[in-house]
């Protein structure tokens, strides 16, 4: 590690490389998930899409065929998946866990969950409290991974979103649909909504920790953590948790001010 940034929360973690940062992220799950286990209890993983956490996935499965790491008693949350899309499409959230997660551990389909992508209007509101209700009746989420979009987006929280959300549909801001527009093959075929974890949802986690990787995420990061809180940029709200961590490669790291975190 290249340095660790004061006692603030966030703390700052900076690594070489996306796999090593990636890397420290999955031990501390990994820890977590083994120390509960030996005391009986489950533990429930937030988890996240998107191209940062696939190092932290490739740990993880690596932790479970080669170390032993069990997930049997583990439930997970997703953040987000995007409305609309068939069932099975390849850009669904569901279709991406399962190829670069679930498919290679022991997680029982019962014990993951990701929003519906497909809901009609009017039962909206029923899905997403039902989405909220089945986080507490899990115990609430213990580890909570994050990626960061440009728009300062945690889950799908576009700017303006309350630091009190909760589940809730959203429109996807045009940023953040040109940055998916690659995978669909063309910005026509990006949903125009989503379903999110709100806010709120992802401040009550007790543990939360944001990976970023690259240049192209360190304006966006200096902005959540040296600038005022603001729903303008929606991870700026972890500065008022009082355990959550970003963990970063150097480049992602690059427009922090030395010494100021
Ligand atoms: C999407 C996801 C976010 C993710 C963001 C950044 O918007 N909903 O959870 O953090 O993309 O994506 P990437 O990790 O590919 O940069």
């Amino acid at each position: 590690m290249r340095r660790q940034m004061g006692m603030s929360s966030p703390s700052i973690h900076v690594h070489d490389t996306p796999a090593e940062a990636a890397a420290a992220v999955a031990a501390e799950c990994a820890a977590l998930i083994r120390l509960r286990a030996a005391e009986g209890r489950s533990t429930v993983l937030g988890l996240a899409t998107g191209s940062t956490p696939l190092p932290f996935y490739a740990e993880l499965i690596r932790l479970h065929r080669d170390d032993g790491l069990s997930f049997a008693g583990v439930t997970t949350f997703n953040l987000d998946e995007y409305l609309g899309l068939e069932p099975g499409h390849p850009e669904s959230y569901a279709a991406f866990m399962a190829k670069h997660l679930f498919d290679h551990v022991d997680l029982g389909s019962d014990r993951t969950h990701l929003p519906p992508g497909q809901v009609e209007e009017g039962d909206l509101e029923r899905v997403c409290g039902e989405y909220e209700r089945s986080i507490v009746e899990a115990g609430g989420i213990d580890f909570q991974i994050l990626g960061i979009g440009r728009t300062g987006h945690i889950g799908f929280n576009e700017p303006g979103s309350p630091r009190d959300s909760r589940t809730r549909r959203i429109d996807l801001d045009p940023v953040t649909r040109q940055d998916a527009a690659p995978a669909f093959g063309g910005l026509e075929h990006v949903p125009t909504h989503a379903i999110t974890m709100g806010c709120g949802t992802i401040l009550a986690a007790r543990r939360v920790v944001l990976m970023a990787w690259g240049e192209k995420k360190a304006e966006i990061v200096r902005e959540a953590l040296e600038e005022d809180v603001t729903d303008r940029v929606s991870a700026s709200f972890l500065q008022e948790h009082g355990n959550a961590a970003f963990f970063l490669d150097a480049g992602a790291a690059s427009a922090l001010t030395p010494g100021a975190a």
